[in-house]
Order: C-alpha cells, then sequence, then structure tokens
C-alpha cells in the first residue's frame, strides 16, 4: 500500500498482486492501515472482462489508478495509445520511490519544488512503453500536484491519442459537478448539476484555457455547503485546450479525469523520446467550498506565483484604455497620470495603440516600434516624464498576434497560423509559436522595448480564439495547439528571466486565459473586460472559489458603464475593486471634484490595509437573499479583516439583516465598524450614517451581528443607506480581552 499525506488529507494507493494500481482512498487524512477495506470480487461478474483468467477481477468494478483502454475497463481511460501493434495497453508496477522536492522532469510550467513526491514507474512489456505516475504533495495547503510521463522504449513510433495528467475515481457516488462558464466580458458564471449517469465534459477549444470554461472544477457532495461536507477541487497548470472529463459509470463509480483536450490533439513520439503531460492540482477539504478555496487560495500564493512577487504588494495602477482607447497623445497622457498621482495611484499604464501604425484595431500588432507621432518623442522620453511626475511605468503588448496591416506581415506571412483561407478575430492573425524564429522575433522585439525605457510593469494581451490551426514547422498537425502552448512558455521564460523585476500580468481579451499556467509567470491577470461593479461581484465571487484576491485584477471604470451601462455609485465600484488588485481605468481628468476626493479616500484606504485585503484568508459568508453577495478576508493572524456586503436591487422597509462571520478567533473582541463611505446625492456628497457593531469572535461567528435598519425614507443615525447596487465594507478589528 503506498501512502501520500497532506496536513488533512490522505491518498492511498494499493498495488495489486498483478501489478495493476488500484485507488483506494483519497479524503480526509486517516491512519495508515494496510487492512484498510478493499472490494473483494471474490466471484466472476456476469458479462465482465477478467484482468486475467486466473483472476476474478475486472478493472471496470475497481477504481483505478490511471484508467487505461482495452482490459475491460469500459470507462473514459487516462491514456490511449495507437501502435502498430494494438491499441490496447496494460501498464503493471514496476518501482516506486518517494523522495523530497521534484527531479527537474518537466518542460512546462510546474508548481514550485517544496513538496513531497511520490513517483511510480510502470511498463507495458508487449509495447515497450514506460509510464511514470508523479504525486507532488504539498502538505501545507493540503494540494497534491499530478503528472505523468511516457518514454518510449521500443524501437517504433507511437502515437498519443490522450494522455491525461490526472485520473480520480471516487468511492461514493453523490456528488455534484461545479463548473464556471462564460463569454468575453461575462465570465465565470458558477453552474451546479448532479453527476447523473453518463459522460460529462468540460473543456475549451479555442486554443487558450478560455473563458467559456474555466478549467477549475469542483465536485462537491450533494448535501456539501460552503462550511460543511465533502468537496474536491480540481486545475490545471496549462494554458491550452484542456478537458476535465466526469463519468459515473453504471456501476455508480465517479471517475474524474483533466489534462490536455484529447480533442485535436495526438502527438508521435519516436524511439527513445518521452512526452510528459501538464501538472493537475487537486485539494480535498471536509470543510466545505470554503475549505478547498482556502486550500487553493494559500497553494498559488505559495507555490505557484513567481517568488519574487509572492505576498508582495501590487501597485495600484491607472490604465489609460477606458479614459482614451485609441485616441491619445502624449500631453493626454501625461495629464492623466499627473491627476492619477494625485490621487495617490502609483503605476501609469500605457495600453493598447502605441506602436506601428496603431490607431484602431486594424492595423499595427506586431511591429513594437513606438509611433514617435504620437508619443511626441520616444518611449524612453515619456517613461521619464511619467517617473517624473513620480509614477511607475508599464505598457501593453500583444505579441501573439499580427495585422495584415503591419511591415511584420508584409515581411514574414508564412509566420501566420494557418493554411489558406483565414478566418479573423478583431481583424488580427494568431502567430505560429511553434516556430522558433517567431518566437525568437517575439523575445527580442518585446526585449528592446523594455531595455531601451524604464518599464516595470507589463500587460500581455491576447485578443482572439484560434481558428485555421496549422504549422509549418510541424509534421504532426495534432501537435500544434499543444506545441504553440508549450512555445508561449518559452516565451514567458525566457523574458521572465530576462526581466526578473518586471511585474507580468495576463489579459487575454480579460479572462479568455485564466490559469495556472499563466500565473507561473504573471502573478496578476486581469479576470474580465467588464468592470461593471455589479457584474464584478459575481465574476470575482466565482473566481475565489479558485484563485485568491491577490491574482486577480480589478478596477474601477466610469460610469455609465462601457459594458453594460449600468450607473452605480463610485463607491460600490470601489468596494469590489479593493477584493482584488485595485487600478482605476477612467478619465480622471473628466471626474467630478467631488468624485476625485471620494478616490484619493479609497486609495488611502486600500494603501493602509492592502496587505489583509490582498492575502488575507477569504471566506464567502452566509447571503439572506439572491440579492445579496457577503464575503471577507481575515488577515493570518486573525486580528484583523473586513466583509463586503454587496446588494443588487433595494425594496423599501426590508427585513432584517444578519453578518455571521466565520473562522474568527473565538477568543479575540472585535470592533467592527463600517468604512467611511459616501453616497452622491443630487450632486453632493453625503456622508453615510456611522456603523459600529462588536462582540467576541465566538459570538460573531456563532450568533452573528445584525446590523442596522437600512433605509427608510430618511437619512437618519443608526440607519443604513444603500442604493440599488449599494455596497458597505466592515472593517474587523479585534484584539484580546
Ligand atoms: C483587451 C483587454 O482586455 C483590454 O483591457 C484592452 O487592453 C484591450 N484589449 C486593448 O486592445
Amino acid at each position: 500500500m503506498l501512502y501520500l499525506h497532506t496536513k488533512n488529507s490522505s491518498y492511498i494507493i494499493n498495488i495489486k498482486p498483478y501489478g495493476k494500481l488500484e485507488q483506494v482512498y483519497y479524503g480526509k487524512r486517516i491512519k495508515e492501515d494496510d487492512n484498510i477495506s478493499l472490494p473483494s470480487q471474490s466471484n466472476d461478474p456476469p458479462h465482465s472482462v477478467l484482468y486475467q483468467q486466473d483472476c476474478f477481477d475486472t478493472l471496470e468494478r475497481i477504481s483505478q489508478e490511471y484508467g487505461e483502454n482495452g482490459k475491460g475497463d469500459f470507462r473514459e481511460s487516462g491514456i490511449f495509445i495507437f501502435t502498430d501493434k494494438s491499441q490496447t495497453t496494460d501498464f503493471c508496477y514496476k518501482s516506486h520511490k518517494f523522495y523530497s522536492g521534484k527531479n527537474p522532469h518537466q518542460t512546462m510550467p510546474t508548481a514550485d519544488e517544496n513538496c513531497e513526491t511520490l513517483e511510480i514507474t510502470l511498463f507495458d512489456d508487449h509495447l515497450n512503453l514506460e509510464l511514470v505516475l508523479y504525486y507532488h504533495s504539498y502538505y501545507d495547503v493540503d494540494v497534491i500536484a499530478r503528472s505523468a510521463k511516457l518514454v518510449n522504449k521500443s524501437q517504433q513510433s507511437v502515437t498519443i491519442d490522450r494522455m491525461m495528467s490526472l485520473c480520480l475515481d471516487l468511492d461514493d457516488d453523490d456528488y455534484n459537478l461545479i463548473s464556471f462558464e462564460g463569454s468575453w466580458a461575462n465570465e465565470m458564471h458558477k453552474k451546479e448539476q448532479p453527476i447523473t449517469t453518463g459522460i460529462y465534459t468540460i473543456d475549451s477549444k479555442v486554443g487558450t484555457s478560455s473563458n467559456r470554461h474555466n478549467p477549475c472544477v469542483i465536485l462537491k457532495q450533494s448535501q456539501a455547503t460552503e462550511d460543511f461536507g465533502n468537496c474536491y477541487a480540481f486545475n490545471l497548470i496549462y494554458s491550452g485546450n484542456h478537458a476535465e472529463i466526469i463519468e459515473r459509470s453504471p456501476f455508480n463509480y465517479i471517475r474524474f479525469l483533466t489534462g490536455i483536450n484529447p480533442y485535436g490533439f495526438n502527438f508521435d513520439l519516436v524511439p527513445q523520446q518521452e512526452f510528459h503531460t501538464p501538472e493537475a492540482v487537486m485539494s480535498f477539504s471536509h470543510n466545505g467550498l470554503n475549505g478547498t478555496s482556502k486550500n487553493m487560495h494559500n497553494f498559488i500564493n505559495n507555490h505557484i506565483v513567481p517568488k519574487e512577487f509572492a505576498y508582495k504588494d501590487r501597485p495600484i495602477l491607472i490604465n489609460n484604455w477606458e479614459a482614451t482607447y485609441f485616441d491619445f497623445d502624449k500631453p493626454t497622457l501625461l495629464q492623466l497620470a499627473k491627476e492619477a498621482k494625485d490621487t495617490g495611484v502609483e503605476l501609469f499604464v500605457l495600453d493598447d495603440g502605441w506602436f506601428g501604425n496603431r490607431s484602431s484595431d486594424k492595423a499595427g500588432l506586431g511591429d513594437w516600434v513606438e509611433n514617435k507621432d504620437k508619443l511626441c518623442g520616444t518611449m524612453k522620453e515619456l517613461a521619464e516624464d511619467i517617473n517624473n511626475i513620480g509614477l511607475s511605468f508599464g505598457l501593453w503588448f500583444e505579441p501573439e498576434m499580427v495585422n495584415q496591416d503591419s511591415q511584420l506581415y508584409k515581411k514574414n506571412p508564412h509566420w501566420v497560423m494557418a493554411n489558406g483561407k483565414m478566418s479573423a478575430g478583431r481583424n488580427q492573425f494568431i502567430l505560429d509559436l511553434c516556430n522558433s524564429d517567431v518566437r525568437d522575433y517575439i523575445v527580442d522585439s518585446v526585449s528592446t522595448v523594455l531595455k531601451n525605457a524604464n518599464i516595470e510593469y507589463v500587460k500581455w494581451d491576447m485578443n482572439r480564439n484560434f481558428s485555421d490551426v496549422f504549422s509549418a514547422s510541424v509534421n504532426n498537425q495534432g501537435e500544434v495547439c499543444h506545441r504553440y502552448v508549450m512555445g508561449l512558455y518559452d516565451i514567458y521564460k525566457r523574458l521572465t528571466t530576462q526581466f526578473p523585476k518586471v511585474l507580468f500580468e495576463g489579459c487575454s481579451a480579460g479572462g479568455n486565459r485564466f490559469d495556472l499556467g499563466i500565473m507561473c509567470f504573471m502573478p496578476q491577470i486581469w479576470a474580465s473586460d467588464d468592470t461593471d461593479a455589479v457584474e464584478r461581484v459575481r465574476i470575482q465571487k466565482s473566481v475565489s472559489y479558485g484563485y485568491p484576491q491577490s491574482v486577480c485584477s480589478a478596477h474601477v471604470s466610469a460610469c455609465p458603464n462601457h459594458q453594460t451601462m449600468r450607473t452605480t455609485q463610485i463607491e460600490a465600484r470601489f468596494n469590489i475593486a479593493a477584493f482584488g488588485v485595485l487600478g482605476y481605468e477612467l478619465d480622471l481628468t473628466k471626474l467630478p471634484q467631488i468624485e476625485k476626493d471620494i478616490v484619493k479616500e479609497q486609495i488611502a484606504f486600500y494603501k493602509e490595509n492592502r496587505a489583509t485585503l490582498l492575502y488575507g484568508d477569504m471566506y464567502r459568508l452566509q447571503a439572506s437573499s439572491e440579492q445579496r453577495t457577503v464575503c471577507a478576508v481575515v488577515s493570518k493572524d486573525l486580528s484583523t479583516g473586513f466583509i463586503g456586503d454587496f446588494y443588487t436591487l433595494q425594496s423599501p422597509n426590508p427585513f432584517k439583516n444578519k453578518i455571521i462571520t466565520k473562522y474568527l478567533c473565538d477568543n479575540k473582541y472585535y470592533n467592527i465598524s463600517a468604512r467611511k463611505q459616501y453616497f452622491i446625492y443630487e450632486n453632493e456628497k453625503v456622508v453615510l450614517p456611522t456603523e459600529n457593531y462588536c462582540g467576541f469572535g465566538d459570538g460573531l461567528n456563532y450568533k452573528g451581528f445584525v446590523l442596522n435598519n437600512q433605509h427608510i425614507g430618511k437619512l437618519a443615525e443608526n440607519t443604513r443607506t444603500l442604493c440599488d447596487f449599494g455596497s458597505r465594507l466592515y472593517n474587523l478589528d479585534g484584539a484580546e480581552k
């Protein structure tokens, strides 16, 4: 029996006498016991395939460690290989070893090396193929990372048709599936559904991890809640086409698989070559969805994001995109920067439109040379001017793309990923990152810009989905999408190694590539092009199931909002942005003075509490109605924190509202006060009534506290005023008493 433990979970594998690996248990931590009851198969189940003549085991009724094809397990398999000899594989146990850390076996990004590893080697004697299964246990955060490697030890090439990163068979069958679905500016709709008989796939075929279906998925016991019950959260350290396959077999076994999407994929493995899957991660908690979220948050902060940026403050930025779009010149930018500096902003980000012939989205992509007319000089000079105002300077790129109307396309039309008539998206085409010349060009052109000016931040955008998938530099076209992702990681690695201090932010038309692969290089990602305060509450709440606040950029923008045309108070826009990496993306030069003054106070508040807001433990709290979302962040030492109370539509004279906190220190006494917040009413700035509550942590955690009555016709002491889409932030201040 092989045991793998994290602080609160155990994973147990049994080696069958005939060499197959049986998944015995994954769940709450238990003691090691080789007599743990295993399903016995002492008779010959009718109409089944026995693994071998002299034993009664039929593989479809045993939980498998890595399901295979052709030996009687008819469920979706972890691996599928075609060779001249067969399409059946039969990998059997050869050896295993435990060690600390990781062998540097991966060419792709992975979680860091602070882990304990179990490595199991299996062999198929008939095909002469070796399969190595890796299990990396991140003890402190209750996460296990898994991957698989295939080594071709035969004399013939083999074709991998499918090779998943993780296969998990669950003992019980009463699970619901939670996934996050969406589209552009409409990302992360949380969906929950029971797992019924059959096969259900969540996947991406768009080339990136996609806003259609995020690779983070959760299996929860049907009765589990935010705080109770068994939940398994999964994710993949990969930024391309992925698939999460869930099968409930006729015998009520549930199998979960995640990895590179087998759709449109195959990979030729020549003799002696190896193929390694991306790493998948899984976390178990029996404390409900907040339990798995907390594990994943800590895992990402501790083991995924680059060390240079882990637990570091993130600069508050102003981005000129929604302020100017393509229509800017140097004086406009400097004016915006001055206003931003005045409010307390720390970083100025120049978005799309600074290069080549880029005055709209029809031209210029690929030509990463500053447009001196528009910038009235060089990038170096602009950066200096911004620095002289007192802000650091950052720049937008979209290096994976080219417009036909560009110098790059004129010179190298064959660099586009296409073969024949091309479909377009936003007037742009995808460069073939499988081609090393293309990668060299991207690295050279981006690094030339970064070397020549004081640029401390890069926003790396990617604004279209794949079509016409083809690469002239790859023999097997089934490998192109995967090799593209490998090419992208090669570029990221070279640039982030060359510029280790530059903060890279990922972006793909918002959240079209919001995944752990990107986070290994870029510690923050623009979660959505939707900056509407109400939409952002939903999006960021969904993000919180799998990702911490520190990776999720969130901007305060203008109203009416550019995506929804909705008008919300500037304080509501801030309150939700404060639960992420704060930025502003609006024309501050046009903002009325009263709102500018409010922004100043918001920024001062965020700076003072940045560490807790970014790195405190985040929980979703119980909300009394569909019109409300409540969440909290609490510092690791439980001494301080914030509660966000977000509403959509209001009704007059509403029912009482209560907040029940979680995980506060039972013995600490907490003073709870609403952040000083304004309400703009008939162009006047009105201060909302103060709110103060208090109590011992245990009382707040179990009984909760009742909020003041909501506005009932007039502004008065001891009432709360929340217009439609209103929200409040409460500060928790705890001390021993
Ligand atoms: C899409 C991004 O998500 C936006 O924030 C902005 O950078 C535009 N691209 C610029 O073209």
